[in-house]
């Protein structure tokens, strides 16, 4: 078979995005002080979601890190966590001088093993992360209930799973804060950004301090130090700090193509559903070829998917043999370039449970591939891959050429989460 040919482009931006950001660097929206697009994309966020209260953050490390820093991480707390997931979900723990508990997954699930979680609970626990990876669902309702009936905080990194939904809820709205990612490997690419939602006032308020050490920040005759702040106090009696603060203030440029984005959001995440239903079709009941198990495919009209998620049988297949093939045929293909927490080197140093056996975590973490569906995909770009892929799976014990070291001495590029290998 030939290798295939397929669209490997980067950032794509609609007129109507490039018009917005033309319209708010011509007039002052462009300022945050005094401009409208942050509060704008604000409310549509936080109405998207049905979430009370929505803040625009540099990207999501950060609404994680304020987050943290505003419900009172302490040092020496402890902070649970998924074994494998983003160093951005981490990073903001150890920064805050916390430490970390890494906990482990189902079997051949990106579900958290909550038996698990319950014997790593301690009097010190403050937080628990709950982090979804490429669009798919979590247990996020069992994980709700242990920490409420633990007093532990529950915050959602949903960097990759913005437009999921769970039970008619979406992802990101269960816990106390649900943070946010627009990097251009998410589903909402603005090139960089973030936020946080909550319903809950007295975060939202804290959270907002957080972001802007109390400078003045919209156009509605209020600071947004405080809600009750307006311009007059602010020039007869000047501000008054309360708790802690850093400046995060986002990209109002950046954001005037968010707010266009949203609007378009649904036939975004509708476009990438039709591409994974072509996956499923093609690429079901194939022996050691496993879908991650929380996917469910009946579900996938709830799913806001960044990438199809193989969890390959290693009695059958070493997962770097497969990409190689795949690489050489063409196929834009990803895997897990980081380890689980507990294996990696600078992390381990903080994590109090280290000494535990997380075989199914690390299991997901060796054995994942994952196949593309960004936006510069055509469905035809889809059969193409999966012919591809069918191929090198048909070929994989056979002595075939794609399977050949040398040949993977190319050019590699990288979009989305995703590597192709070009021809010189
Ligand atoms: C799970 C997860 N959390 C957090 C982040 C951090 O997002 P940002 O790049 O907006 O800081 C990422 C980014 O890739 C992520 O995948």
């Amino acid at each position: 078979m030939e290798k295939i040919k397929v669209n490997h482009d980067f950032m794509i931006y609609t007129d109507a995005e490039k018009e917005s950001a033309l319209q708010c660097l011509s007039n002052s929206d462009s300022s945050i002080f005094v401009g409208n697009t942050i509060s704008n994309f604000e409310k549509k966020f936080a109405a998207y979601l049905d979430s009370k209260y929505a803040l625009a953050l540099p990207n999501c490390t950060l609404s994680i890190y304020a987050t943290l820093q505003t419900l009172g991480i302490e040092p020496n707390d402890e902070v649970i966590v998924p074994n494998l997931t983003h160093a951005s979900s981490i990073y903001p723990i150890l920064m805050s001088g916390a430490k970390i508990k890494v906990c482990d997954f189902m079997p051949n699930s990106y579900y958290y093993n909550i038996d698990n979680i319950k014997k790593l609970i301690t009097p010190k626990t403050k937080f628990f992360i709950a982090c979804y990876l490429y669009g798919m669902p979590l247990n996020i309702q069992e994980i709700k209930a242990l920490c409420e009936k633990n007093g532990v905080t529950l915050i959602e990194d949903v960097a990759q799973a913005f437009g999921t939904i769970i039970n008619g809820k979406y992802a990101g709205t269960f816990g106390k804060v649900g943070c946010y990612s627009f990097n251009d490997t998410k589903m909402l690419r603005i090139g960089e950004g973030g936020a946080i939602v909550t319903n809950d006032k007295n975060i939202f308020n804290k959270i907002e301090h957080f972001r802007h050490v109390g400078e003045v920040f919209n156009s509605n005759k209020k600071s947004s130090v405080s809600s009750n702040t307006t311009y007059r106090d602010l020039l007869f009696n000047g501000l008054s700090n309360e708790g802690r603060g850093l400046n995060l203030r986002p990209s109002p440029i950046t954001f005037s193509t968010g707010i266009k984005r949203l609007d378009a959001i649904n036939n975004y995440i509708t476009k990438r559903r039709e591409k994974l239903k072509i996956y499923v079709e093609q690429l079901s009941n194939i022996s050691g070829i496993n879908f991650i198990s929380n996917f469910n495919i009946s579900d996938i009209d709830n799913y806001a998917p960044l990438a199809l998620w193989i969890v390959l049988d290693n009695k059958y297949y070493d997962r770097n043999k497969v990409i190689l093939g795949s690489i050489n045929m063409g196929i834009p293909i990803g895997s897990f370039n980081y380890n689980t927490i507990i294996q990696n080197d600078y992390f381990r140093n903080f994590i109090v449970n280290k000494s535990d056996i997380l075989n199914n975590s690390q299991y997901i973490r060796d054995n994942s591939i994952f196949l593309p569906l960004y936006e510069s995909l055509s469905t035809e770009d889809i059969k193409k891959i999966c012919d591809a892929f069918k191929y090198v799976i048909d070929n994989y014990k056979k002595e075939n050429e794609i399977f050949d070291e040398k040949l993977y001495d190319e050019e590699i590029s990288y979009f989305d989460g995703f590597y192709l290998m070009r021809r010189k």
